[in-house]
């Protein structure tokens, strides 16, 4: 299998940078790491991984609340509070939908659908962690994923701070063959959350996907897709090989050649339901 060394981004499409940004920076807390034409690189200050944003125009597909994103506040009180901000400042971000508040497997939530056509989450386990052992299920996840608090000055006026960036989501149609693509495959952790959702996980870092079988789902192009970084440009080229080899008894969809940029080495490559992953060196 490949031997990941962290899930390391995500990336996502919009159907425009100037519209879909300011939500990320101005109502989850995320900051600019760098720009270029078409595309934004963003980090959410309290967590390891990053989210590159694509500008499609109107080509972005719209995608159903399954597809989503999530940041996790540290109150429940602060969910209500996010949810009567970003509805007061709906016209001023292009807010599409926002839905009310509500408990959902443990988790207090708001969703949102912001102008880009992605879903966004609020999510807050504040009342679940109540119970100790909440914290060490599901390697984890509910348990805080900062170890320091992001600073209210830092995110001043709202109300509420969005304390991480903790996931991201997938369809599946049959969950065994896409778990034992993720660990047996992939080389990645999962843990099962309920019958129909088990999440996706790189031991070392705190980020996971969430995994969840659906009848009917989406596929999209490889702007929306997550990325694991192995250890060396050689593990790219030796991951590459051994995935070609074995393409068809692995279940994979498809399998891009080696792209190389600078000292980057990557590779594109479809899980069994078409979700596209992407296997990178470090940067
Ligand atoms: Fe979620």
């Amino acid at each position: 299998m490949i031997k990941p060394i962290a899930l390391s981004a995500t990336h996502m499409e919009c159907q425009n940078l100037k519209e879909t940004v300011p939500v990320l920076t101005d109502l989850l807390a995320f900051e600019k790491l760098a720009e270029k034409p078409g595309e934004v690189k963003l980090k959410h200050p309290n967590s390891d991984w990053v989210l590159y944003v694509h500008e499609t125009g109107g080509d972005a597909p719209a995608k159903q609340m399954h597809n989503h994103w999530g940041v996790r506040v540290a109150t429940t009180g602060e969910v209500d509070t996010a949810y009567e901000y970003i509805r007061a400042n709906k016209e001023k971000y292009g807010i599409k939908q926002i839905a009310q508040p509500l408990f959902n497997h443990g988790s207090y939530s708001l969703y949102f659908l912001e102008p880009g056509t992605n879903g966004w989450e609020i999510e807050c386990y504040e009342s679940a962690l109540r119970k100790e052992s909440m914290a060490r299920k599901a390697g984890g996840v509910y348990a805080p994923h900062w170890t320091m608090p992001y600073s209210a000055e830092r995110f001043p006026g709202r109300g509420y701070v969005p304390q991480a960036f903790t996931h991201g989501t997938l369809a599946c149609e049959d969950m065994e063959a896409s778990r034992k693509f993720y660990m047996d495959t992939l080389g990645l952790e999962t843990h099962q959350a309920n019958p129909n959702v088990f999440y996706i996980k790189h031991p070392s870092t705190k980020c996971y996907v969430v995994c969840a079988r659906r009848q009917d789902f989406k596929r999209f192009s490889p702007n929306f897709r997550f990325t694991i970084t192995v250890g060396s440009e050689d593990e790219v080229a030796t991951a590459h090989d051994w995935l070609k080899a074995s393409a068809k008894e692995r279940g994979i969809s498809e399998l891009a050649d080696v792209q190389t940029n600078g000292s980057v080495s990557s590779f594109l490559v479809g899980d069994p339901d078409n979700n596209w992953w992407e296997v990178t060196s470090p940067n």
